[in-house]
Order: C-alpha cells, then sequence, then structure tokens
C-alpha cells in the first residue's frame, strides 16, 4: 500500500510538473526555424505541406490553389497586464517564388480557419464577401506578384500592408536600399531566388517596419516601407495566430518558406543561412545531413506534443494504480 500511496505522489508530482512545463511552452512567444522537418507545431491548411527538404510549400503548381501554414499556438498579442510592452512584435522570414501568380502574405489572425477564402488575388486571404470588413482583424504583410485592378495594386512586383483587406493601406514596388551603394535596388519576388523579410512593429511608436533583400545581403539599414498604425483594434485579443498563405490561379507558381523567425519581445534572432534547406532539389544525402542538423535547441516549441503524450500516459498511469 505504501508503495502504491507513494507511487501515485510521484506520478502526480511528474504530472502537475509536465502540467507547468507544456503551460509555460504555450506562453512561448519566440520560436525559429531553419526549414520546418522538425517543427511539429506549424499547422497546414489547404495545399500547404512540408517537403521532404524541410520546405514549407504553400502552394504547387496546379491552378487555383490555396495553402496557410500557422504557428500552431496563439500568440498572447494584447494582454492587458503587460502594459510595458504592448503589442510589439518582429518576425523575418525566407521565402522563394518562382513565377508571378498570385503571391505570398504573412498574416496575424484571430482564427486559423481560412477554408472560406478564395484563391487567386484574393491569396488564399479572404474572400469577395469578407474583404476590407473591419470584423476581419487580419493584418497581413502581401508580396504580390500579380497587378490586380481590383485592389488597386500598383504593379505586379509590390509589398504591401493589408488591414482586414487587399486594398493596400500602403504599397511600393519590391526593391532593398543597399548599404553598400547607398541606394534602392529594384527586387524581383519571382525570381525564385531566395529573398529575406523582416516585419517589425514597436507598439509603443506604433512604427510597422516591412524590410526586405536577397538572402546574401545583410538587413538594409532602411526599411522598404515604415508606416504608422494603431494596431490596438487588430490585436484586441489574447490570442492571436501567426502564419503564411498563398493562392495561384490561371498563372501558377510554387510559394516557398524556407526559415522562419519570430519573437514578440525584442527582435527576431537571425538565421543561420547556411543551414536553411536549398530550393533547388537537394541529394537524399543533404537531406540526411540537414536531419541531423535541424535537430536543434532553437525549436524549443517542438517538445510540446511530447508533454501532451507524457501527460496522457501518466493519466492513465495514475488510473491503473487507483483502480
Ligand atoms: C497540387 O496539390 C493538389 C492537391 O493538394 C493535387 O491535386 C495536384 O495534383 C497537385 N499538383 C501538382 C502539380 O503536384
Ligand atoms: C490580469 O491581471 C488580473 C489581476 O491580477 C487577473 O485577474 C487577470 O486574469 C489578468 N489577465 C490576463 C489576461 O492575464
Ligand atoms: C467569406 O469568409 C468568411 C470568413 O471565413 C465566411 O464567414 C463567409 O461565409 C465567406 N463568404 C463566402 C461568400 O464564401
Ligand atoms: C462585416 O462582417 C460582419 C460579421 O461577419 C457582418 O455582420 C457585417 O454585415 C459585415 N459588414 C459588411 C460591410 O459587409
Ligand atoms: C528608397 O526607397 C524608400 C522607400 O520607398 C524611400 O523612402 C527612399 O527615399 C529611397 N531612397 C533613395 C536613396 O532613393
Ligand atoms: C523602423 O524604421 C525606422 C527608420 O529606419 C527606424 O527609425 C525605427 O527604429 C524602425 N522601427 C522598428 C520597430 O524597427
Ligand atoms: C489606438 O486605437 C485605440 C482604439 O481605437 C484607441 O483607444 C487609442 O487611443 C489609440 N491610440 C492612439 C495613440 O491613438
Ligand atoms: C475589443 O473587443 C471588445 C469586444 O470583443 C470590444 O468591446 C472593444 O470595444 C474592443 N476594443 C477596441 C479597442 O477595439
Ligand atoms: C481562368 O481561365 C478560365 C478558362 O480556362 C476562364 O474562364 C477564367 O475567366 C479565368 N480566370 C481568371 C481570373 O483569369
Amino acid at each position: 500500500m505504501a508503495i502504491i500511496s507513494k507511487s501515485i505522489a510521484l506520478s502526480i508530482n511528474t504530472l502537475l510538473c509536465l502540467v507547468s512545463c507544456v503551460l509555460s511552452q504555450q506562453q512561448e512567444t519566440e520560436f525559429l526555424h531553419h526549414g520546418f522537418l522538425k517543427a511539429n507545431n506549424i499547422l497546414n491548411y489547404g495545399s500547404a505541406k512540408i517537403l521532404p527538404s524541410g520546405i514549407l510549400e504553400l502552394t504547387n503548381t496546379s491552378r487555383r490553389q490555396m495553402g496557410q501554414a500557422f504557428h500552431g499556438f496563439p500568440i498572447p498579442f494584447n494582454n492587458p497586464n503587460s502594459s510595458s510592452n504592448p503589442l510589439s512584435f518582429s518576425t523575418s522570414f525566407v521565402f522563394s517564388i518562382n513565377a508571378p501568380g498570385h503571391g505570398l502574405t504573412f498574416m496575424i489572425s484571430p482564427s486559423m480557419d481560412f477554408t472560406k477564402a478564395m484563391t487567386n488575388q484574393f491569396l488564399g486571404l479572404f474572400n469577395t464577401s469578407n474583404n476590407g470588413n473591419s470584423t476581419n482583424r487580419i493584418l497581413a504583410v502581401e508580396f504580390d506578384t500579380v497587378k490586380s485592378n481590383e485592389f488597386l495594386d500598383i504593379d505586379g512586383n509590390h509589398v504591401g500592408i493589408d488591414v482586414n483587406g487587399l486594398v493596400s493601406v500602403e504599397s511600393a514596388p519590391a526593391a532593398f536600399f543597399s548599404n553598400r551603394q547607398g541606394k534602392n535596388i529594384t527586387l524581383k519576388l519571382s525570381s525564385k531566388d531566395p529573398i529575406r523579410a523582416w516585419i517589425e512593429y514597436n507598439g509603443v511608436e506604433m512604427i510597422l517596419n516591412v524590410t526586405l533583400a536577397p538572402l546574401d545581403t545583410s538587413k538594409p539599414k532602411l526599411p522598404l516601407m515604415s508606416r504608422k498604425m494603431n494596431l490596438t483594434e487588430i490585436f484586441n485579443d489574447t490570442k492571436m495566430y501567426v502564419g503564411f498563405s498563398a493562392s495561384t490561379g490561371n498563372i501558377t507558381s510554387n510559394h516557398y518558406v524556407l526559415g522562419w523567425s519570430f519573437s514578440r519581445e525584442g527582435k527576431a534572432k537571425e538565421f543561420d543561412l547556411s543551414r536553411l534547406p536549398s530550393v533547388s532539389a537537394p541529394s537524399p544525402s543533404d537531406l540526411d545531413d540537414f536531419d541531423l542538423l535541424s535537430d536543434t535547441p532553437s525549436d524549443s516549441v517542438t517538445a510540446n506534443p511530447k508533454g501532451i503524450k507524457m501527460i496522457i500516459i501518466c493519466t492513465l498511469v495514475i488510473m491503473v494504480f487507483m483502480i
């Protein structure tokens, strides 16, 4: 009997420990993924899937596809108790688009349900009936490779800040400021070459910066867009999801994400460029290497499903002892 009650006490201790462990991980507001093979907290919808190379493929080259992928846990954005750091975030990701059709977005949304969204110029984000409705509470940055007159697009190669709809509140032809040459250089979004983007919001100054650059170039000193925005109404929730969407139409492209870094507090961690998967098809031996390399402490949230499994096992063990 003593042994049994000891075991029960031990199991309960373990259980409590695991519960607090899982809860603390759910509060996690920072992550860094080099490829997505070990990122088992990424949820994919529609045509989105993770390729054997670790690349997140949002759309394949079939017509009228859309795909979304999210960090599977909500990010606590508008916690009224953390007034010291309201609403700030910083994210950086590397993407590759091999042809114009139709584009990719980074988004922050109160929901992960985009089954009713549309393909083509809707980018897998909105549909004809909810486009522009302030009840959406969605902030997106679009990397748009097709000019859509319907949404007043400036050209077929632009970056835009979207609030609740696809008519951008601000947009600019894709370009980056070269620190070395001291001037802006045009960038083709759909060249297949990996492009790194930084999206940073300072909730105190209420400034949203969008910066992009070719992967082999260091971060430009000047952002492509820097816009004063009050995102209080958008982030009016403690639970917001962060992720990506993309779509194809009659014209199609692969939309790939190679790596993703995110932080609610401070700057998103920098990538180790040598650890990002490559868009040119890697050989099977490369894959093995990559698999080993990507097993790192940085993907810290990935332990979570394991934790849940452990809780289930512990609960079963306790129940058996009870009986
Ligand atoms: C793209 O994915 C869809 C389903 O997700 C599939 O039906 C289609 O065959 C795929 N196309 C290509 C070119 O792989
Ligand atoms: C904020 O703090 C109050 C009082 O400590 C607490 O009741 C409330 O649940 C907290 N809210 C959140 C979202 O953490
Ligand atoms: C548009 O999307 C919203 C939100 O998902 C949904 O409620 C609505 O039914 C959709 N409308 C159409 C026409 O599909
Ligand atoms: C916006 O969406 C809400 C809720 O879905 C709906 O009640 C309202 O009529 C919509 N507004 C417009 C202008 O479509
Ligand atoms: C570069 O582009 C930015 C954003 O469009 C603009 O504000 C800035 O004046 C440009 N700088 C130069 C040197 O052309
Ligand atoms: C945004 O860019 C401006 C201009 O370069 C800079 O002064 C500001 O600190 C940046 N803000 C963030 C949140 O990165
Ligand atoms: C931001 O918007 C919210 C909601 O509309 C408002 O309550 C708040 O005063 C605004 N903040 C500033 C600095 O304008
Ligand atoms: C936040 O949402 C609540 C209801 O969900 C609403 O009452 C409140 O006015 C909203 N606040 C802002 C700043 O939009
Ligand atoms: C796509 O192509 C079909 C025929 O193949 C045509 O009926 C349709 O209008 C086209 N849609 C767009 C958005 O161009």
